[in-house]
Formats: structure tokens, C-alpha cells, sequence
């Protein structure tokens, strides 16, 4: 803790001699001149061979993750790519990998691994890797000594020279890395190509200052810097103006927005702006730290018009004393005064959190004291995670919880948290929810959607209700969704 306690002062130092930065111009320039070029290549390769070479992108991780994704989908469809759901039928296949936990890493591996057949089937074929994983150390040597197939790896810092990257690639043939530009600047103006026509990420940060001592995105994603407001002003309103219906503003920590620049205005003053915007749509965001998440966030909530009544709140452990070992730097008391006050402002508000079961050191108390908690605060919803060492993190160095007990307890959490989640979804019966639809879903002959808190309802839809708000009027409950008809 006192490790972590350290790197998270150091960080603010360096972080104060940074303040929030945008990439120039000029270097946008660059990538936009490479974009064409790459677009000129495939082109020229259309006209003598007849096809239009595709592009595939495959994602792990967070939603930040989804959000580069749509920039990397986006960059190539301005190379001239068309873009395929099909690992088999590509010419270029990107890779976005994430680092939160081992389990991620090895699917993302694993995947790596069996491309090597169809760079053998086809020698033209080209692979990146990119993202969270490729943005340690010891995972860029993993790549380059035992993927010899990867053409080029690049970190989360690095996402706007991906076209550079790929142009050199074609032209000089070498495999290359550009894992540590250091750079740390937000690139504005990067093409992007949107999963769904009436959902939408947008990310307003990136990085984290924070390091939690278990986590490892402090590492691979780099300091703390925020997009300008005008900038996620004039997004949020395209997208309004383009019929989108769900806008999710992202970061690692959206209370820290702005914080590390002389602007003026915080992440509330961010909100207020965006909840001015007319139209008929919902804002979210996510994630928030509860060492700084305070009444002015929920006041702002209360007090707006198109914020859901929905807060995702991690809590991590209902344990001080562990609290403290994560360098989380709140303690329980804080967290369920945050909790009150949110209930209060907002009483239909929907809260969720995530918790990390077996952190180093964790014993049966500290573990009841955490079931006791998701007691006490009833979350409509839990993401929960058996902790997963990280290299090079603090967490990772301590005493750790033998496996058995790790799945005991988590098992035991779930048994929990599902009884809960059950009781706070059966008052919602009888009621009528707005719910976005998704279209049909994996549930035969139903169509599914999500309320304003993000709950996932079922209903008997058609086709023509997908990307509206439909009204549901609830008729069953179970832990994970909502069952009912359409209304009116
Ligand atoms: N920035 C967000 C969380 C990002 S990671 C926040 O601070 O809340 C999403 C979740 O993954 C975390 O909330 C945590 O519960 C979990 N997580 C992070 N590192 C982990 C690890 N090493 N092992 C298990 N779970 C982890
Ligand atoms: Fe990781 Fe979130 Fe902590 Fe940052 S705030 S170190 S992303 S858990
Ligand atoms: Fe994974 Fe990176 Fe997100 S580590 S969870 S993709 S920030």
C-alpha cells in the first residue's frame, strides 16, 4: 500500500508538469496523409485484382476498449477497407486486446495463436495487435518471440498512428512496435465507425491515476487527460442530431474529468452542458471512483433532465482494512454515506458495483464484512471478480488467497448477491418501464431492451421497434431481467 500509496504521488507530480494535452494538429496531419496513402494502396489492389481487401477487428475488455475498437473500424473503413465479421475472408485483422485480468489475456492469445493458420493459408494477410495487453513490457516480447506472425504492435497511447503504422508495414515489410510513445495526448478528429445506429460510447478521458495496488490500467493506459468539453459537446450533439438515443460518456475515473487542466469546469459542469442538449435520449457514464464521487455529481443528476437515474459505484470490498490494502482510499463509512445521500436525492436510482473477491490477504471476517455490505446496500446489480494477479502491480507481491477459497467465496457472494438482485427487481412489477429496444433476442420469439437503469427487459417485439423507446408494462421478475408486454 505505501508502494502504491508512492506511485499514485508520482503520477500527480508528473501529471502536473503534463496537464491535459491535445495532439497537434501537424501529427493528425501525418496520420490523415498515411490514411490516404493506405487507401490509394487498396485501390490500386481492387483495380488489378477485382477485390476490395477487408478488414476484421476483434475486442476484449472494457467498453473503452469497444470505443477504440470504432476508431480502429473507423480508421479503416478511410483506408478504403470494408470491414468483416469474418477472421477468415480478411486482408488486415486487428486485435484490441485487454489486460484486466489473466483470463483476458490468454483468450486474447489464444485467438493470436490460431491466426498463424490463416497467415499460412494466406502469406498477404496482416495482423496487429493493439491495446491494453501489448501496452506491457513482457507482452510486447511475448509477441515478438513467440507470434512471429504479428506484423505490428501498438499501445493504448499509440491508437491515432495505427495508419502510419500499417502504411510502413506495406511499404518496407518490417514488423514494427510503437509500444512506449509516451506521448499521452488526446487525438481529436480520428474517424470512427459506430456498432449500433442509436447507441453510443463516447469517451471523455483516458488513463488513470489511481493505481489501485491490484489493477493494472494505470500502467497500460497511461496519465490522466481529458477531451475538451466544446469538443464532447459538439459529439454528444451529432449524435443526438443523428437519432442516437443512448450516449455513454467513458473514462476510468469520470470524476477526475478536467481535473489536471486549467479550464475551469469539472465533470458536474461537463454534465450540465450535455443535459441542455435537446432531444428525445438518455445520458450515462461510467466508471465513477467513490473517493470522488460527492453530492455535486448527484445533485447534478437529481437536478437533470436526461441523466438515467443510474449510478455504477465499484466498491471492491465491504472491508476497511482492505479497502486500505487496495489503495482505494476511501473507507465503508464514505461509501454508504455516498449511498444515503444518492437514495435520497434520487430514489429510484439504480446501483450497481463491482467487487474483487480474494484480494491478497482477505480473510473469512473481512469477507463477511463485505457480504454484510452488499446487505446493507442492496445493489440492483454486481459485477463481481475473483482477483486475478497482475505483474508488476503491488497487489501481486503480497500473500495470496489459495485458489479453493477464491472460488468458495465468490460462489458465495453470487448465492448473495442473487437473492438481492431478485428483491430489488420484483417491485418493478406492475410498473411501466421505457425501455430501448435491442431488437430480437437469443430468448426465443422475445425481443429484448434496457430500462432507464439499465435493466435488461424482455417483451414480444417486431423488428420495427428496435433502436426506439418502447413502454413495457412489467409483468415478472427474475434477478438478471424483467419480463412484460408492450403498453399502449
Ligand atoms: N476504473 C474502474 C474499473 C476498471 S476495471 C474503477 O475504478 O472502478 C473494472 C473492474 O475490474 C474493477 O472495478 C475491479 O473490480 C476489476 N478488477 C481490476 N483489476 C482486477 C484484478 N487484478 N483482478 C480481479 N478483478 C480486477
Ligand atoms: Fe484500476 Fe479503476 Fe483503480 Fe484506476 S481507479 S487503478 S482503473 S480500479
Ligand atoms: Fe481491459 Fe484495458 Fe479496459 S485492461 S478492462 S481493456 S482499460
Amino acid at each position: 500500500n505505501i508502494v502504491a500509496d508512492k506511485r499514485t504521488k508520482r503520477a500527480e507530480r508528473e501529471q502536473e508538469n503534463m496537464r491535459d494535452r491535445i495532439l497537434p494538429a501537424e501529427e493528425t496531419e501525418k496520420q490523415r496523409a498515411f490514411m490516404d496513402w493506405v487507401r490509394q494502396n487498396n485501390d490500386d489492389c481492387e483495380r488489378t485484382s477485382g477485390v476490395r481487401r477487408r478488414a476484421f477487428v476483434l475486442t476484449f475488455g472494457c467498453q473503452q476498449n469497444e470505443a477504440d475498437s470504432e476508431k480502429i473500424a473507423g480508421m479503416c473503413e478511410s483506408m478504403g477497407y470494408v470491414m468483416t465479421d469474418r477472421a477468415e475472408e480478411a486482408d488486415l485483422i486487428m486485435v484490441n486486446t485487454c489486460a484486466i485480468r489473466e483470463h483476458a489475456e490468454e483468450k486474447a492469445l489464444s485467438i493470436v495463436g490460431q491466426y498463424k493458420h490463416l497467415k499460412a493459408k494466406k502469406p498477404s494477410l496482416i495482423i496487429g495487435v493493439c491495446g491494453c495487453m501489448v501496452s506491457q513490457e513482457h507482452r510486447q516480447n511475448d509477441i515478438k518471440f513467440r507470434y512471429p506472425y504479428v506484423d505490428f504492435i501498438f499501445g493504448t497511447g499509440s491508437l491515432h498512428r495505427f495508419p502510419g503504422l500499417l502504411a510502413e508495414k506495406m511499404q518496407r515489410g518490417k514488423r514494427l512496435y510503437c509500444v512506449d510513445a509516451g506521448e499521452d495526448a488526446v487525438a481529436e478528429g480520428l474517424p470512427v465507425r459506430r456498432e449500433s445506429g442509436y447507441r453510443a460510447w463516447v469517451s471523455i478521458m483516458y488513463g488513470c491515476n489511481n493505481f489501485c495496488s491490484y489493477c493494472i490500467v494505470p500502467y497500460v493506459r497511461g496519465r490522466e487527460r481529458s477531451r475538451k468539453k466544446e469538443d464532447i459537446v459538439a459529439e454528444v450533439q451529432g449524435l443526438v442530431a443523428q437519432g442516437y438515443r443512448d450516449i455513454t460518456l467513458l473514462g476510468q475515473n469520470v470524476n477526475s474529468y478536467a481535473k489536471w487542466s486549467d479550464w475551469g469546469y469539472d465533470f458536474s459542469d461537463l454534465l450540465r452542458e450535455l443535459d441542455a442538449i435537446e432531444g428525445d435520449y438518455v445520458l450515462r457514464f461510467m466508471t465513477s471512483h467513490p473517493k470522488d464521487a460527492g453530492h455535486k455529481l448527484i445533485d447534478t443528476i437529481a437536478d437533470s433532465r436526461r441523466i438515467a437515474h443510474q449510478l455504477h459505484l465499484p466498491m471492491q470490498s465491504g472491508s476497511d482494512r482492505i479497502l486500505h490494502e487496495m489503495n482505494r482510499r476511501y473507507d465503508t463509512a464514505k461509501y454508504l454515506e455516498t449511498v444515503e445521500y444518492l437514495r435520497r436525492r434520487v430514489p429510484d436510482a439504480t446501483l450497481t458495483s463491482d467487487i474483487i473477491v480474494g484480494f491478497p490477504g482477505e480473510t473469512e471476517e473481512d469477507f463477511a464484512a463485505t457480504l454484510e455490505m452488499l446487505r446493507k446496500i442492496r445493489f440492483d446489480m454486481l459485477f463481481s471478480f475473483i482477483y486475478s494477479p497482475r505483474k508488476g502491480t503491488p497487489a501481486a507481491e503480497m500473500e495470496q488467497v489459495p485458489d479453493e477459497v477464491k472460488g468458495r467465496r465468490f460462489r458465495e457472494l453470487l448465492e448473495v448477491q442473487n437473492e438481492i438482485a431478485l428483491s430489488r427487481n420484483q417491485p418493478l412489477v406492475g410498473s411501466v418501464q421505457r425501455v430501448l429496444c435491442d431488437g430480437v433476442s437469443k430468448n426465443p420469439a422475445l425481443f429484448s431492451g434496457r430500462n432507464e437503469g439499465n435493466k435488461i427487459v424482455f417483451f414480444p417485439g417486431s423488428e420495427e421497434d428496435t433502436g426506439r423507446f418502447i413502454n413495457v408494462r412489467i409483468e415478472r421478475a427474475e434477478a438478471f431481467a424483467l419480463y412484460g408486454e408492450k403498453e399502449g
